[in-house]
């Protein structure tokens, strides 16, 4: 079995951190989206992996992903020069995956309880396609499928405006070969793309077995800000270690679990878990509450911080008012300003956003 992770897209809706990041590698919990993908393939026994990249951002990953040494798997880049569907970029690594059954992973998806249990089923199972489905209370804006009584599908729509049910097809599946004929006779949709669901829809249109399984456990499409911010607040709530390896001082709480990475110091701090906290880090007279993840190298000084991802290098000094439920870009700083007039001095990317009180 091989892994098919795609990790390729502009991330409009993650503008502008995406201007700069590919949004399969922005942190959760400071680990990068992709990798929990890829962790959770290598836990479901698969050593061969295609990785699907862009122009745009495939160098970024590469660098950041590596060959796969440190999970000891195989990885193989595969270029996708535009974003022409999901469907497509199978097509494009076909030579990859030859003839073989494999888990198609969008790499900014997270499931909780991984796919272990999905490939073992697969694999005893004689389905062709095996898709994972999850209720939702805004299906339009996903895959949707409709179920008979004895849950076959009847049905597959790529975001329909009236949807037949509220399952959403969730970004992982499982396939054998026969996925391929199917794409190659499937047309691009209204939006101009090769869809999977169509492909899908096209294995079951022409008698092929396609079996599902619906999730009761959490899966987050991290699409948007706030999608961001709810993964980490769930992956941080199930955090169940709390590890100390920089320095406190006599005047720092910290409660519940809170990691602190290597060479950070914290002096007269309230850190409150689940939070954690990167390497060479200084924090100081600095709140931290829960559901925050604080990439490496951040100074922060004089502020308060809660249910926020900052990316590594961010300087938050002397700032008023508690930062919430905000994604912070790389070497991003934030601070007050004694200079006359009082006014507010803003160097902001294309698409930021900001809201003041
Ligand atoms: C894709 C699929 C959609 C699926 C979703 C899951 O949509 O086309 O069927 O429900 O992933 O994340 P996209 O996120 O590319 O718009």
């Amino acid at each position: 079995m091989k892994g098919l992770i795609l990790s390729g897209g502009k991330g409009t809706r993650m503008r502008p951190i995406t201007h700069t990041a590919a949004k399969q590698l922005l942190p959760v919990a400071n680990k990068p989206i992709l990798f929990y993908g890829i962790e959770a393939l290598k836990a479901a026994g698969i050593y061969d992996f295609g990785i699907i990249v862009s122009p745009e951002t495939g160098e970024d990953v590469k660098k950041m992903v590596g060959n796969g040494d440190r999970w000891g798997i195989r990885i193989e880049y595969i270029m996708q020069d535009q974003p022409l569907g999901l469907a497509h970029a199978v097509k494009v690594a076909r030579p990859f995956l030859g003839d073989a059954p494999f888990v198609m992973y969008l790499g900014d998806n997270l499931i909780k309880d991984g796919v272990a249990p999905l490939v073992d089923r697969f694999k005893s199972g004689h389905a062709d396609a095996f898709i994972l489905l999850k209720e939702v209370s805004n299906p339009s804006a996903f895959g949707v499928a409709q179920l008979n009584d004895d849950g076959r599908i009847l049905c597959l729509e790529e975001k329909p405006a009236q949807p037949k049910s509220n399952l959403a097809l969730v970004g992982v599946y499982l396939f054998n070969q026969n996925i391929h004929k199917a794409i190659d006779e499937i047309k691009p949709s209204r939006r101009g793309e090769l869809e999977i669901t169509d492909a899908i829809q096209h294995l079951i249109n022409t008698g092929f077995h396609v079996d599902s399984h619906i999730l009761s456990s959490w899966w987050l499409d991290t699409g948007k800000k706030d999608d961001m911010l709810e993964a980490n607040r769930v992956v941080l709530d199930e955090m169940t270690e709390a590890t100390m390896e920089g320095a406190i001082d006599g005047n720092t709480r910290i409660s519940g679990r809170v990691q602190v990475g290597k060479g950070s110091k914290l002096t007269h701090c309230t850190v409150r878990g689940p939070a954690v906290i990167g390497e060479n880090c200084a924090l100081e007279h600095s709140y931290v509450g829960p559901f925050t993840s604080i990439g490496d190298g951040a100074r922060v000084s004089h502020a308060e911080i809660e249910h926020s991802i900052l990316r590594e290098n961010c300087r938050i000094v002397d700032f008023h008012g508690r930062v919430e439920d905000s994604l912070i870009g790389a070497n991003v700083e934030l601070t007050r300003s004694e200079h006359k007039p009082v006014a507010y001095r803003l160097m902001l990317g294309d698409d930021s956003k900001v809201e003041v009180i």
